[in-house]
């Protein structure tokens, strides 16, 4: 199959959250398995240079009154067309957060749209993403679809129905086939009303992660090299590491991880709770997180601030993006806290386990999908060939999280050798795309079917 991805986001060039995660590593495991796919991008000015391979402008083509240049390049071993307006829509200095945004995407996948027509490339599919390459599943029908481009078939994404839901609701009904990130997130939206006349084409498949980009045995920013049976000793040195660039004292206690975006969606009140909770417990907290919304960003340097005060050498708030430091802190953590009110799939507890960090999460959408508690989905992980690997709770409050970060905390003092068992077990599990990718070729295949 020929394969063509449109998307605003491509991790590691211009990634803001999952999205560019998955947008490179699913097309990496298609390519893999013998798919043509490429991605068209926009040539942001904030690209991450230093990723791209053989960048070169190729050609240019008019189009909505603007030139727009059409740049080559790899990344990450990908094919990427890059699209550069010569009206400056994306020399902003950002990826989101102008009040055009929804202009300059659209934009943006009508000239994808343009480029495709325009060179004559064969494309079986054209896989577009969430609210901001939405667009392409109607442009496509309504003006490209039955020029040059009759072989194509268009698959629809939902990453987070929570941004966009118009516009979303539209590709759902122009897409031949669409998707959402987890079965479960999918049935918890299934009656939403963009989601619910499109049934009969929804599937929920689960992300996985790049086994070769997250990987402690290959990581440059880790200390130490580990792999399964080397788990502890990498684990603390990573640990010791981790407190040493942080100034964090270094004694025997449990460390908790948190790395996220500072959201309402990714639990709040709950990330303060489980730092709080952690320390009364005498462990120690490195969160690395950002908030796009200035005010969330300014509590928690205020939190940061206090924290500083009160428990300067056992917990540390980094506020910033800072790819190199998360990849330490999966692997300097034991636990990895994730207490997301809704979750389509989440990636951050997949990158955990594979650093042997354990997931505490709440259960809901991805996260239901993807961590079976200790105690009470023995069950539930056998029926899918696993073995349970995190702790896990349902209400969305306190006491719901103190019932999983208690059981975890004490779990490390307790039963030392039990939780080393336990690291070494998540660490095994395939939370690669190896088999997703299957479930979206076959889903492919179904689209080439339709008419
Ligand atoms: P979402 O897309 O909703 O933010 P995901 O769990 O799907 O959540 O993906 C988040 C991705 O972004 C993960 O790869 C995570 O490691 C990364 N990430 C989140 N916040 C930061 C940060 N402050 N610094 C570095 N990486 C981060
Ligand atoms: C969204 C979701 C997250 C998901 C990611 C990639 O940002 O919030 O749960 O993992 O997209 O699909």
């Amino acid at each position: 199959l020929d394969i063509i991805h449109i998307a605003v986001e491509m991790a590691p060039i211009a990634k803001v959250g999952g999205l560019g995660d998955v947008v490179t590593s699913l097309a990496r495991a298609v390519q893999e398995s013998g798919h043509n796919t490429e991605i068209i991008l926009p040539k942001y000015d904030c690209l991450n240079y230093k990723y791209i391979q053989d960048l070169q402008e190729v050609q240019a083509f008019h189009f909505g009154g603007s030139k727009v240049r059409v740049w080559n390049g790899k990344v990450e071993g990908l094919t990427v067309h890059f699209l550069e307006p010569e009206n400056g829509m994306f020399w902003a200095g950002c990826i989101y957060g102008r009040r055009d945004d929804g202009a300059r995407f659209g934009f943006f996948c009508h000239s994808a749209l343009e480029f495709l027509r325009q060179s004559g490339k064969h494309v079986d599919i054209i896989h577009c993403h969430d609210w901001s390459s939405a667009p392409v599943a109607w442009l496509f029908n309504e003006g490209y679809r039955l020029n040059n481009m009759h072989d194509s078939r268009i698959v629809f994404s939902i990453h987070n129905l929570e941004f966009g839901a118009p516009l979303i609701g539209r590709a759902m009904a122009n897409a031949h086939m669409a998707t959402t990130v987890s079965p479960t997130y999918a049935a918890e939206v299934a009656g939403n009303g963009v989601i619910a006349p499109h049934l009969h084409k929804f599937h929920g498949i689960r992300n996985g992660i790049d086994p070769e980009i997250w990987d402690p045995y290959t990581d440059p920013f880790i200390p130490v090299a580990y792999t399964t049976e080397s788990v502890t000793e990498g684990k603390r040195a990573a640990k010791e590491e981790l407190r040493r660039r942080l100034g964090l004292r270094q004694d025997d206690r449990p460390m908790l991880g948190i790395i996220t975006r500072l959201t309402a969606q990714k639990g709040i009140a709950l990330i303060k709770h489980g730092i709080y909770r952690t320390l009364e417990r005498g462990g120690q907290v490195v969160l690395l997180g950002s908030a796009p919304d200035p005010r969330v960003q300014n509590e928690f340097v205020n939190l940061s601030n206090q924290l500083n005060q009160s428990h300067g050498d056992m917990a540390r708030l980094c506020l910033s993006y800072d790819e190199p430091l998360s990849h330490l802190i999966y692997a300097g953590s034991d636990f990895i806290l994730i207490p997301s009110i809704f979750e389509p799939c989440g990636l951050t507890q997949l990158t955990a386990m594979r650093y042997g960090a354990i997931p505490v999460v709440r259960k809901t959408g991805g996260l239901n999908d993807t961590v079976f508690d200790v105690d009470h989905d023995k069950e539930r992980a056998r029926a899918q060939g696993l073995a349970v690997n995190g702790f896990s709770f349902e209400a969305p409050d306190a006491a719901g999280l103190d019932y999983a970060l208690n059981r975890a905390i004490s779990a490390w003092y307790e039963a030392r050798d039990w939780f080393q068992d336990l690291c070494k077990q998540v660490m095994q599990q395939d939370w690669t795309w190896n088999r997703p990718a299957l479930d979206y070729i076959e889903l492919y295949y179904g689209a080439k079917k339709k008419p």
